[in-house]
């Protein structure tokens, strides 16, 4: 059997009352369209063919490395138009499958079902029943509990609103009929366009069975149509994801406060905390313990390790019972080994730090190599930056940096060497010796606390203060 699916983009979304076009507004971190695309791969389909036509050029650029076939829809005239556009491609011999870009939850395996029913020569919709179907499509069903149409809720009867069962805008149909079909259809509705949903009416008068496939999971079947509904499918999307980590052993100290933004990995015992973001591909070891309010970006923490409140962590690679934070920031390029502690107000970046090193507070280490056994006193940075350049730090195993220390980039510090605390240094260091670099302390005998001035000498003060220096 040969599969093409027909995926449609082309609407401008107004109820979105947005400057994005619909189909890229982002569920968990990725355009809408991108959800359906995906979902459309796991049918296998010879081709995947995206109408698009409103905002086309944006929606292309944003989904530009996928590999569809893109067909310009450059009026929108409807679903069932919309189609339309796409059949002039499709062969004949082919089973189409319609998605809608703005339906994005749904599955693989059923799709799957849709299209079994298809290849036996019915019209398979998919339908759902739901408490609230307003603005959805009805289905209509005669005497026997046959399918006879889908009617628009702007043109449904009171008693057809009364309805449950509802159109998910999802079919699969031969192509040869489908395509006679969608040239039968008029645009007699409220909404003057050729409906997709009119098809169903066509292939009764054909005599062609329709079957109706209802979907198991109403969320599945949950459309996009205004920031409402695309805030409840987002949290339709997180309860899920946040099962599948329950399932693989996390315990979330709230389930509904998580954001999965990607794919995340769980081990055993994995705790995380209220408020967790997790964006792109994330692995958690067994035993990570993540604080209230961190942001995990496409990164792999080792087992047992802890990050502590308020942290930040962007394309790291964490090993073995590491402690981070409170409040810490790994930046990209971030390696720790085992048993590193990085503190409060400590940022890392382009830097890998060996076994046991401990960088505890206020401190920046960028562009470096840190040795095992280290330790980074308060306030200590490495001076990366000249203004033009970036430029490297060697931090050998076992030094001892003194709090407050600068290390002017590019530096070596010594094995085993201890730098005395306040140094600013700007060249490399012994292996083992104390280095530092300080003016001696004095006291001023002859000092006294300054006296408070009336505005008028404070005035003369700061203007002989502001003036620029002469020659
Ligand atoms: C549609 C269905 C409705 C169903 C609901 C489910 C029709 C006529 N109605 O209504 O029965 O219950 O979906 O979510 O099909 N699009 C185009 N070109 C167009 C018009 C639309 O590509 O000319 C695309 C849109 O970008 C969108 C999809 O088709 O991705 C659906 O269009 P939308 O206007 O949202 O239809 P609904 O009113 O939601
Ligand atoms: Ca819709």
């Amino acid at each position: 059997m040969h599969l093409s699916v027909v995926i449609l983009a082309a609407g401008q979304g107004k109820r979105m009352n947005s400057d994005l076009p619909k189909v890229l507004q982002p569920l968990a971190g990725q355009p809408l369209l991108q959800h359906v695309i995906s979902a459309a791969r796991g049918v296998n389909p010879e081709n995947i063919y995206v109408v698009y036509g409103h905002g086309g050029a944006q929606v292309q650029a944003a989904l530009g490395k996928e590999n569809v076939e893109w067909i310009l829809q450059a009026e929108q005239l409807g679903t069932g138009h919309a189609v339309m556009q796409a059949m002039c491609v499709i062969p004949d011999d082919h089973t189409v499958l319609v998605l809608y870009g703005d339906v994005p939850l749904i599955r693989p395996g059923t799709l799957q079902k849709l299209v079994a029913a298809a290849a036996e020569g019915t019209l398979a919709i998919l339908t759902v029943n739901l408490e609230d179907a307003a603005g959805y499509g009805r289905i209509v069903r005669d005497a026997e509990g046959r399918v006879t149409a889908i009617i628009e809720h702007k043109d449904a009867t009171p008693t057809q609103l009364q309805t449950r069962e509802v159109n998910s805008g999802l079919m699969a149909a031969d192509a040869g009929v489908l395509r006679e079909w969608l040239l039968g259809l008029g645009r007699d509705n409220t909404q003057r366009e050729y409906f997709l949903t009119d098809v169903v009416a066509s292939a009764v008068q054909a005599n062609t069975r329709v079957e109706a496939i209802l979907a198991a999971n109403p969320t599945e079947v949950m459309g996009v149509n205004d920031k409402i509904q695309l805030a409840q499918v987002e949290a339709a999307l997180r309860r899920e994801r946040a099962e599948e980590l329950m399932l693989a052993g996390a315990t979330l100290a709230d389930p509904r406060r998580i954001d999965i933004r990607g794919d995340v990995q769980v081990g055993r015992d994995v705790f995380i905390d209220v408020n967790a973001v997790l964006i792109g591909n994330v692995h958690l070891a067994a035993g990570v313990k993540v604080g209230p309010n961190c942001v995990i970006a496409h990164s792999r923490i080792g087992e047992g390790t802890e990050i502590f409140a308020n942290s930040v962590i962007d394309h790291a690679i964490v090993a073995q019972h590491c402690r981070i934070g409170p409040f810490a920031r790994l930046r990209p390029g971030t390696v720790m080994h085992r048993e590193v502690h990085i503190g409060n107000f400590v940022e890392v970046k382009n830097t890998e730090i060996g076994a046991g090193s401990k960088a505890n507070h206020l401190t920046y280490l960028g562009d470096s190599r840190v040795g095992k056994e280290v330790n980074v006193g308060a306030g200590s940075i490495t001076c990366n930056y000249d203004g033009a350049n970036k430029w490297p730090t060697l931090i050998e195993d076992g030094a001892s940096i003194g709090s407050g220390s600068m290390l002017v980039a590019p530096v070596r510090i010594g094995v085993g060497a201890t730098i005395g605390a306040g140094s600013t240094i700007t060249s490399s260091t012994s292996d083992n010796k104390l280095t530092l670099e300080r003016s001696k302390q004095v006291t001023i005998d002859a000092w006294t606390r300054p006296a408070k001035l009336d505005d008028k000498e404070k005035a003369d003060v700061i203007a002989s203060a502001m003036e620029k220096p002469k020659g």
